[in-house]
């Protein structure tokens, strides 16, 4: 028994490993912003600190590599999928970028490149501005549509 589950945080681990080695073009390297994370309508959200330009790599969502077994059987609202057979759970420590939330007309958007996650700013975003990018259905369907959404085009903050 131990040593199924040994063997399976190993073959975790290479997964891991053999992303990461990887190597990406340049343009995925994401920019040193300021951000920060700060209290939106949602919970946590994450802001801009200082303006971003249009087609900025701002962060990438870091996250554990999910087996099949977890894939399957599991559910959490910081998994990501990043390829047709992998998904990856964000809620580790230094992932700020799984405090980032959905909007219907988001300012960022996702980009994903050898199974990594990166947030790019998808026009000018200004100091202050909170970032966003569109969920995708299967997300959107499962977490936020059952409580309605909350960004700035579904419910509008009155003046
Ligand atoms: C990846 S987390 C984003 C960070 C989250 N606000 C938090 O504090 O942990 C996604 C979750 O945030 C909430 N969320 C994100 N965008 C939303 C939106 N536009 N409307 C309502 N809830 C949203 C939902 O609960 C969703 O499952
Ligand atoms: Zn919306």
């Amino acid at each position: 028994m131990y040593k199924e589950g040994y063997q399976s945080n190993y073959e975790d681990l290479l997964k891991m490993y053999t992303v990461w080695m990887k190597k990406l073009p340049k343009r995925f390297t994401p920019g040193d912003f300021k951000v920060r994370v700060g209290k939106s309508r949602t919970g946590k959200g994450v802001f801009a600190e200082e303006k971003i330009p249009k087609g900025a790599c701002i962060l990438e969502y870091t996250g554990r590599a999910l087996n099949d077994w977890e894939q399957h059987n599991k559910s959490g609202k910081y998994f990501f999928e990043t390829g047709k057979h992998s998904m990856i759970d964000g809620n580790v420590p230094g992932n700020i970028a799984k405090y980032v939330n959905h909007a219907c007309k988001p300012n960022c958007e996702i980009d994903i490149k050898n199974k990594r996650v990166f947030i790019f700013a998808k026009r000018t975003i200004k100091p202050g501005e909170e970032l966003t990018y569109d969920y995708d259905t299967e997300y959107f369907d499962e977490f936020i549509k059952p409580k309605g959404c909350l960004c700035n085009s579904c419910s509008p903050v009155l003046a």
